[in-house]
C-alpha cells in the first residue's frame, strides 16, 4: 500500500515495506537536507505543524524538511497564543487547522491525541508524540541512524536503558525493532519499566525481549545502546522524580568494555543521563541522529503528500 494520504499515528500503523520505503528515500534525501542540492518536489504545498508540548528537533527539522523541498509551513509553537486557551477543544482545533494545509504534524501532551485528531483531520496527520503515547517518526530517523551505522536492522542486540515507562520514543522503537528481527534488552529502574501493552504487543511480534540484567553486562556484547531521559514532566510529583534523577549514567567507564562498534544513541534532549565526555568517542551517535531527522521526515512528508520521493 502506498504512502500517499496516510496518517502515521503509530509505528504499528507502518509495515516493514512502508519503513523500508521511508528509510531508502531518506537516504537520497541527504544531499538535499545538507543544502548541497534543491528542490521543488513540495511546491505549493503547506504543513501545519501544531505543538501544544515543547519541542526544538522534532518542530524545526519537520519545518526545514519542507521548506527543503521546497514547501511551507505555518506554525503553532505556543498553545498559549491560540484559542485553546479560550477552550477550543482538540476536536475542533484540528477539524478547523487540517483546512489550512495540506497535512498536519501534531504534538500533544494527551497520549491517544494524535489518534483522536485523524479521525476528524481533513488532511493526513502525523503524530510528533502524543504525551506518553508513541512517536513514529522519531523511530524512523532512528533506524535510519542505525543502518547507517550497523548496515542492517535485523539481528542487533539493542539495550533500551532509562525512563521506559513514560518515554514514547522506545515505546515506538521497541515495536520496529521486533518487526525487524533485532534483540531487545530493557534496562531501567523499577519503576519505570516498559508498559505493560508494549510487551504484549512486543510478544505477539514474537520479540526476543531481555530484562533488566544490570547495565555493565547489558552493555559489554551490545551493539546499540540507546538512552533516554528520566521524563519529568510525565511524572503528578518531583518528589518522586527525585527518587530516580540520577539513578543511571552512560560515561567512558561504562564503555571501556563495549565493542568497539557499539553505537549510543539518545533522542535528546539529554540531561544527565549521558557524561559529556562520550560526546568525543566513537561511539556517540545522538547528534548524527538529530540530523537523520531533516532526510528522514523530507523523505516520509514526500511520500505522504506525493506517493513518491523521486
Ligand atoms: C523526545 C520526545 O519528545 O519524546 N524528544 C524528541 O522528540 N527528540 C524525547 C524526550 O523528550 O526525552
Amino acid at each position: 500500500m502506498s504512502l500517499l494520504g496516510r496518517d502515521v499515528i503509530a509505528v504499528r500503523d507502518l509495515s516493514r515495506d512502508d519503513i523500508e520505503e521511508v528509510l531508502a528515500a531518506s537516504k537520497r534525501m541527504i544531499p538535499y537536507a545538507e543544502g548541497r542540492k534543491s528542490s521543488t518536489l513540495l511546491e505549493g504545498k503547506i504543513l501545519v505543524l501544531a505543538f501544544f508540548e515543547p519541542s526544538t528537533r522534532t518542530r524545526l527539522s519537520f519545518d526545514s524538511a519542507m521548506q527543503r523541498l521546497g514547501g511551507r509551513t505555518i506554525t503553532i509553537a505556543d498553545p498559549a497564543s491560540t484559542s485553546v486557551r479560550k477552550g477550543e477543544t482538540l476536536h475542533d482545533t484540528i477539524r478547523m487547522i487540517s483546512q489550512y494545509g495540506d497535512a498536519v504534524v501534531l504534538r500533544h501532551p494527551n497520549e491517544g491525541a494524535a489518534r483522536l485528531a485523524a479521525k476528524v483531520s481533513e488532511r493526513p496527520v502525523v503524530n510528533a508524540g502524543d504525551g506518553a503515547g508513541q512517536h513514529p517518526t522519531q523511530t524512523l530517523l532512528d533506524l535510519a541512524t542505525i543502518l547507517e551505522a550497523c548496515g542492517t536492522l535485523s539481528g542487533l542486540k539493542v539495550v533500551l536503558l532509562g525512563d521506559l515507562r513514560h518515554g514514547r520514543t522506545v515505546h515506538s522503537l521497541a515495536y520496529a525493532l521486533a518487526l525487524f528481527g533485532s534483540q531487545i534488552v530493557l534496562v531501567s529502574p523499577p519503576t519505570l519499566r516498559l508498559p505493560e501493552e508494549v510487551r504484549t504487543q512486543l510478544d505477539e511480534l514474537g520479540a526476543k525481549v531481555v530484562d533488566e540484567m544490570p547495565l555493565p553486562q547489558a552493555v559489554r556484547d551490545a551493539d546499540v545502546l540507546y538512552v533516554t531521559r528520566i521524563q519529568r514532566e510525565r511524572f503528578g510529583d518531583d518528589a518522586e522524580y527525585a527518587k530516580v534523577v540520577g539513578s543511571y549514567r552512560v560515561d567512558l567507564a561504562l564503555l571501556a568494555k563495549a565493542k568497539p562498534r557499539l553505537i549510543v544513541m539518545h533522542p535528546l534532549p539529554r540531561t544527565v543521563e549521558i557524561a559529556p565526555e562520550v560526546d568525543a568517542t566513537p561511539h556517540a551517535a545522538y547528534f548524527r541522529q538529530a540530523f537523520q531527522a531533516v532526510p528522514v521526515r523530507m523523505a516520509l512528508l514526500a511520500l505522504l503528500l506525493k506517493g513518491s520521493a523521486k
